[in-house]
């Protein structure tokens, strides 16, 4: 606990562990944060490694840090308080405002690929051709209203449209996007710009909301996933497919990734976070073909909860306070 306390002593390294609480960034990217050198940084996350206070992720050249606090209950409720004494710290919040800065830079990296670039899924060579039927076989009922996020040029909304009573597709990128309407000029699909961070539905009026290979490009994937729940009716899912982790560092410069791959287990640890129920991950039979490597593709699903069973959660005691439970009342 001594050697903790010092750790923690030092206002880098707390400026370092606030900024990865809850999300990964490569060591450039905390040297924008913070404002310093890669190399002055790069001791400090050493130290904080060391001490298990952090854990890292390799993807492909690149190495993401995040905090393993979690993982420990001392240190979690120590860093707690810390972070407590710490709310509104004039440095803190000057950090929270360059992360968000630094997250907006991972948006327009991949906005300017696809603005400039051709290719999706269409001509990602896959190696069964299985993939869209997969997506679509992990979504049930059919009688419903359905949303492809960054759909691209629109080869899964073809399939959708064919399959669900109305789609809603969307992309930020226009070519992309004036490819996809042009695929499927249908009434019962409606196309929009828009960003997956901030999907241009209203909330609840949606059934199944699909992510296919669109995930490892956005900036912060929670976000993401809480747009998804946001616009999903109560009961309702979402789908990803996305590539697992790999070591094409092909993909970052030619087809504009941010992540070289998802790592399931987190994947379904951020579905959990964004409120989804049942998060589950499965490998699919697909792969994508890139040179000569195959990357592996997996598809992962949640389900928003149902009114009753957010209600019933709600009003469940909490364990320590002994609140009244809605029959007590
Ligand atoms: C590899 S393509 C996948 C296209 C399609 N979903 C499919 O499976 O064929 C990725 C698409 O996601 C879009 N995209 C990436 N980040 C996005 C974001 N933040 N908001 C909206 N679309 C995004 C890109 O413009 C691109 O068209």
């Amino acid at each position: 606990m001594y050697d903790l306390l010092r750790l923690l002593a030092d206002s880098t390294r707390v400026r370092i562990l606030a900024a990865l609480e809850d999300e990964e960034l490569a060591v450039n990217e905390l040297a924008d944060v913070l404002e310093m050198s890669q190399s002055r940084i790069s001791n400090h996350l050493r130290l904080l490694r060391g001490a298990a206070l952090l854990r890292a992720r390799r993807d492909g050249a690149w190495t993401f840090y995040r905090t393993a606090l979690e993982e420990n209950g001392d240190r979690d409720t120590l860093w707690s308080v810390v972070r407590h004494g710490l709310r509104g710290n004039a440095e803190l919040e000057a950090d929270v405002a360059r992360r968000q800065r630094v997250l907006e830079k991972r948006r327009q990296r991949s906005r300017a690929h696809f603005a400039r670039a051709s290719e999706t899924l269409d001509d990602l060579a896959l190696a069964t051709g299985t993939l869209r039927e997969e997506i679509v076989a992990a979504a049930a009922p059919r009688e419903c209203v359905v949303v492809d996020a960054g759909c691209g040029d629109g080869g899964l909304t073809e399939i959708l449209a064919d399959t669900f009573d109305r789609v809603f597709a969307f992309d930020h990128a226009p070519g992309r996007l004036a490819a996809a309407r042009a695929r499927t000029p249908h009434d019962t699909v409606t196309f929009a710009h828009g960003e997956i961070d901030a999907v241009p539905l209203a909330d609840g009026t949606c059934d199944i909301v699909f992510l296919s290979l669109v995930l490892h490009h956005v900036p912060r994937i929670v976000d993401a996933l809480r747009e998804a729940w946001r616009v999903l009716r109560p009961g309702g899912r979402v789908v990803v497919a996305d590539l697992a982790p790999h070591d094409e560092e092909s993909m970052r410069r030619q087809r504009g990734d941010l992540r070289l791959g998802l790592d399931a287990d987190r994947l379904l640890a951020d579905l959990s976070a964004a409120g989804f129920d049942r998060p589950h991950a499965r490998p699919a039979r697909d792969r994508v073909l890139a040179g000569r490597a195959e990357l592996c593709i997996f598809l992962a699903d949640g389900t928003k909860p149902s009114l009753r069973r957010r209600q019933s959660k709600k009003s469940k005691p909490k364990p320590k306070t002994k609140q009244k439970t809605r029959s007590q009342a």
